[in-house]
């Protein structure tokens, strides 16, 4: 069984220097460790996730990004160290996990108990709400093999919504999207996430994404997390705004990832929303 607690203290947030107040935090992990046979992938890692903080997490392939997000889902077992997280969570990952066999609308409330929610009318309701909150409920009744790869992750993400979660943890959810497409879902999680304020924790391999979105990034290697920093760039967040090519050079340079010809940069940039 889980090491899992609700819980309510005080703590300093060692990214946030300021004095500021950090806010409460809703995710703990002291000294947590995971090993997979004599692999040690998580090295006594300590993290603190406040209450609404959007939190990105980088790290190279290996690195243990799925297997923090895994724990902080409640998905595996801890037997090292300490782990409290809040009981409502939700989880968006890569591909949309829908269910082919049950429409959008269905697919939405997966795992939910339509009497808890009232009846079944006010689950459907519910359902439509957020399928609207995404701009999807033009698409409730339709089937999951019919919904493009953009459409089927606003899906993923109004199931995720639809129950509340203190804590969304997004695992690489616009990977395996075109570049347009994953703009327009940065823009989306960022105005879902200013609306229903749950703390985040996002694992990308796009450092852009992590800038674009979070309050917080960390850099996870060699079983630490390398990098903690805070992201205090105004939003609406777009590369070309001060400050930004310093950070995405600097998270870069952590990675071990030289940082391309930015000039090279725009003119893929340009190709890709011009198509010239
Ligand atoms: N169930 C498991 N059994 C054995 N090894 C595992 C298991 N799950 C993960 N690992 C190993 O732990 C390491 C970290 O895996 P993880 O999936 O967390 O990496 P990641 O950072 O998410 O990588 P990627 O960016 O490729 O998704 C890898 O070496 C992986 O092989
Ligand atoms: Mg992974």
């Amino acid at each position: 069984m889980q090491n899992q607690t609700l819980f309510a203290f005080k703590a300093l947030d060692p990214a946030n220097p300021s004095g500021s107040p950090a806010p409460k935090p809703v995710v703990q992990l002291r000294a947590f460790t995971r090993r997979f046979s004599n692999n040690t992938v998580l090295d006594s890692i300590d993290l603190e996730i406040g209450e609404g903080e959007f939190v990105a997490l980088l790290g190279r392939s290996g690195s243990g990004k799925t297997t923090i997000l895994r724990t902080l889902a409640g998905l595996d077992t801890v037997s090292e160290g300490e782990v409290k997280l809040p009981s409502a969570r939700a989880v968006v990952f890569q591909e949309p996990r829908l269910l082919p066999w049950k429409r959008v609308w269905n697919n939405v409330l997966l795992g939910l108990e339509p009497k808890a929610l009232g009846g079944a009318k006010a689950a459907r309701t519910l359902a439509q709400k957020a399928l609207s909150e995404v701009g999807l409920d033009h698409r409730a009744d339709a089937w999951p093999s019919t919904l493009s790869g953009g459409e089927a992750q606003r899906a993923a993400l109004a199931r995720a919504l639809v129950r509340e979660p203190k804590l969304l943890l997004l695992d690489e959810p616009f990977a395996s999207l075109d570049a347009l497409t994953r703009i327009k879902m940065h823009a989306l999680v960022a105005s879902l996430w200013q609306a229903h304020k749950p703390a985040v924790l996002m694992v990308t391999h796009d450092v852009d994404e992590a800038i674009a979105l979070a309050d917080r990034v960390l850099i996870l290697a060699e079983g630490k997390l390398i990098v903690e920093r805070r992201v205090d760039l105004p939003r609406k967040r777009q590369p070309g705004q001060p400050g930004f090519a310093a950070l995405r050079r600097y998270f870069l340079e952590q990675l071990g990832v030289e940082a391309e010809d930015e000039t090279q940069q725009h003119a893929v940039a340009k190709e890709i929303i011009l198509g010239s």
